[in-house]
């Protein structure tokens, strides 16, 4: 586990203005728990009204466009969600690889073009239920998260973050197994390491996402190479999302 996780909330195509009440509890009770770094990711059309509520929470978009603009009907650049407000973009969630066809090629342009913008980045990567089953889950992994890279990142410890997401683990209830997630951190790790320099590849977080809850998220958070949680489903409401957050301070409270 890191020295203060990570816990990124994914709102998905969820959330109108209703919902910045949520926002606003959230960020309230940030306030009181520093010792976990929290963010929200809410759809493109909240990025603003939630960075105006938010004093303690980190505010993020789902997606960006590889181009800086341009004749691209209904897209959204990296430089327009800054400007909205976010301070990181997630990319190349599943749901974005399977609905849109997202190759690991456009996924690694558009992380240039985010960290060009000033962004951090939350980098998905996650296997389909046949790799694991067929013991190909890590050597898939490995492989997307190497071609969805961005071409260069100055100060990845800084700048990046990985999720790791199983995909048949994602809003199903039944995260990855303690074991099989440890596993594939740790696998995450060396290549981090091989890639950016033992300090640099040590640095870089490493978060699980799918199907976390309050009931598994201290054991999830508290386990090896763990660095934090996206969460999606749990995070739509104030108090499921700070009954994770909750959690995981307990965690290392026990650990102080
Ligand atoms: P879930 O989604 O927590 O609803 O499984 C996680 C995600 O897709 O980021």
């Amino acid at each position: 586990m890191a020295s203060r996780p990570f816990i990124v909330g994914n709102w998905k195509m969820h959330g109108t203005r209703a919902m910045l009440s949520e926002a606003r509890a959230i960020d309230r009770a940030a306030q009181r728990l520093m010792q976990v770094e929290i963010a929200l990711a809410p759809p493109f059309t909240l990025i603003h009204p939630v960075r105006r509520e938010a004093e303690q929470i980190g505010v993020g978009a789902q997606d960006c466009h590889p181009a800086d603009g341009g004749a691209y009907t209904g897209d959204i650049s990296a430089a327009m969600v800054a400007d909205a407000g976010a301070g990181f973009v997630i990319l190349g969630h599943s749901e974005r690889r399977q609905g849109h066809g997202e190759k690991d090629k456009l996924v690694s342009e558009k992380a240039t073009a985010a960290l060009d913008a000033g962004l951090k980045l939350i980098l998905c990567c996650g296997e389909p239920m046949e790799k694991r089953e067929s013991g190909k889950a890590i050597d898939h992994v490995l492989r997307q998260l190497k071609a969805s890279l961005p071409d260069t990142i100055e100060e990845p410890a800084e700048r990046l973050t990985i999720a790791y997401e199983p995909i048949w683990a994602i809003g199903s209830g039944e995260a990855a197994s303690i074991d099989d997630i440890v596993e594939m951190h740790t696998a995450i790790r060396e290549f981090l390491v091989k890639t950016f320099g033992e300090e640099d590849g040590a640095a870089v977080r490493i978060i699980y996402g799918g199907s976390v809850n309050a009931e598994n998220a201290a054991e999830i958070v508290g386990a090896d190479e763990v660095d934090g949680a996206l969460v999606g489903g749990a995070s739509l409401s104030a108090e499921s999302f700070m009954n994770i957050v909750l959690a995981v301070q307990e965690v290392i409270a026990n650990r102080d």
